[in-house]
């Protein structure tokens, strides 16, 4: 890997302690860092190098998967330096620069820059402009941007917001962050079909009657409903997590695919996902909002008695649709999905149901179940008789490997984003097409035109998404 400059922008974040030191560190322990590394954290609070070092330390503490080492640490975080920095002024990129070309210097590297924007929405674009303008982003080496989501807040915004990137750094150099694509099990899937002619076989409209995609939470709205309130699940899940679930799932993995056949084959699912027409909007779309309940013994209240929430807000908490794909392999199968906050579990899963060949007594459906998270596992239920009863029962083959050896989300992002490898990346054509099978279901929520069905916390959702699938004949696995 070539050796680098990593500029964290939100380096006092959440998102930094959390999820992007513990990512660098356990890069570093696997060597899967460049040889020297300049990462320079930037922040307004007035902070030393020391001090950064410190909280890093402590983040790692907190949140690293691994134990941290202390024949290590202190080597790791002599790569770190902290940056005082406001985005609002100019003078704050002048400076920047300045110091990253010193630090350059110092440690002997190419200016080669990736550039991580772990910051409010409304900076990115200005942060981006303002790279350019100072020559931050100017560089002999290559340079890279990291930009987490929210990507806009409708279709409009989202264009807006893409045309402003586009103006400094070409599509390949931008990667837009989906976690949702750097977990294992979603990067499994490939793997999974690819070498297994047994399911390549399968993977299509003669075997598969449905396909059910499920993420589901138990949290509730937190100490987030400031964005929440605004954003509900269609925003904050479904534009990005569920529609980049449906994509990877639906691609077909005949050979190996190239970052390039990846993102082509995902914007031809996109392109064939079938808009849902007006008039089904209330059919094929519910929207649903938690009231107050009991989760794990404990009595939690309704979404609208949530602190920061808007006195009778209509927002989504439960999204579920059926969505078309009208291609070669997915014409007539029904992809359902749904998310949702404050119910009963915690989990994503990707349910591949076969189609049924016998009405016998007993028989269920074969189902393949890709257990994304929390728990990561692949089982296939079998129809098997019990000799005893001479009946059929219902098993299931399953693998899973939830050791602490798998690297995480972040880990495997920071890794592609440091070697250049877009594969799991948001690319800006499945952005705007997800932005733009959305658009017409956000209008649709804003002028109160798809009813609001309301769930008990700690239930499996509004009955209205169990009919969704009872009306074809189904059920949610
Ligand atoms: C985030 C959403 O992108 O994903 C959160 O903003 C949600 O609201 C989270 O809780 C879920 O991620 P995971 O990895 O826990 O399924």
């Amino acid at each position: 890997m070539e050796d680098m400059t990593f500029v964290l922008f939100g380096a006092t974040g959440d998102l930094a302690k959390r999820k992007i030191y513990p990512a660098l560190y356990n890069l570093y322990v696997e060597g899967k860092m460049p040889e020297s590394i300049s990462v320079i954290g930037l922040g307004r609070t007035e902070l030393t190098n020391e001090d950064l070092q410190a909280q890093v330390e402590e983040a790692l503490n907190e949140f690293s998967r691994r134990d941290v080492q202390s024949e290590n640490i202190q080597e790791f975080l002599s790569k770190f330096r902290y940056f005082i920095f406001d985005a609002m002024k100019e003078e704050s990129y002048d400076r920047l620069r300045k110091y990253i070309e010193d630090r350059e210097s110092e440690l002997g590297i190419p200016d080669n820059r990736l550039f991580y924007l772990s910051v409010a929405p409304r900076l990115v674009e200005m942060i981006t402009t303002q790279l350019d303008k100072s020559g931050v982003s100017r560089t002999n080496g290559w340079r890279r941007l990291i930009v987490e989501k929210p990507f806009g807040s409708d279709l409009e915004s989202a264009r807006e917001l893409n045309a402003c990137l586009k103006q400094v750094f070409d599509e390949e150099e931008i990667y837009r962050i989906d976690h949702y694509l750097g977990k294992p099990m979603v990067q499994n899937l490939e793997s999974l079909i690819r070498p297994n002619p047994i399911l390549k076989a399968l993977w299509d409209h003669d075997q598969i009657a449905n396909v059910q995609i499920t993420a589901s939470e138990t949290v509730g709205v937190g100490s987030r409903a400031s964005y929440y309130d605004k954003a509900g699940a269609i925003k904050d899940m479904v534009q990005n997590h569920l529609l980049q679930l449906v994509m990877m799932t639906a691609v077909h993995h005949e050979k190996k695919l190239s970052p390039k056949q990846t993102e082509e084959k995902k914007r031809e699912i996109m392109e064939s996902l079938q808009p849902v027409e007006p008039e089904n909007l209330s059919t094929h779309v519910i929207r649903g909002q938690y009231e107050e309940g009991e989760l794990s013994g404990e009595a939690v209240p309704a979404y609208r008695d949530e602190s920061g929430v808007t006195e009778g807000s209509n927002n989504d908490t439960f999204f579920a649709a059926k969505l078309c794909i009208d291609n070669e392999y997915w014409r007539g199968i029904p992809f359902y999905i749904r998310t949702g906050k404050r119910m009963n579990e915690k989990s994503t899963r990707i349910v591949i149901e076969f189609k049924k060949d016998t009405d016998d007594a007993g028989i269920v459906s074969n189902l393949l179940v890709i257990q994304v998270n929390p728990d990561e596992s692949i089982s296939l239920r079998v129809n098997m008789k019990d000799n005893s009863t001479d009946q059929f029962e219902p098993q299931y083959i399953s693998f899973s490997d939830n050791s602490s050896t798998q690297p995480e989300a972040y880990e495997r992002l920071l890794y592609d984003g440091m070697v250049g490898n877009s594969t799991y990346f948001a690319h800006w054509h499945e952005v705007e097409l997800s932005w733009e099978w959305v658009q017409p279901i956000l209008d649709a929520f804003e002028q109160d035109e798809v009813p609001l069905h309301f769930y008990p916390a700690g239930s499996k959702g509004p009955s209205a998404s169990h009919e969704l699938l009872e009306k074809d004949g189904f059920e949610w696995n």
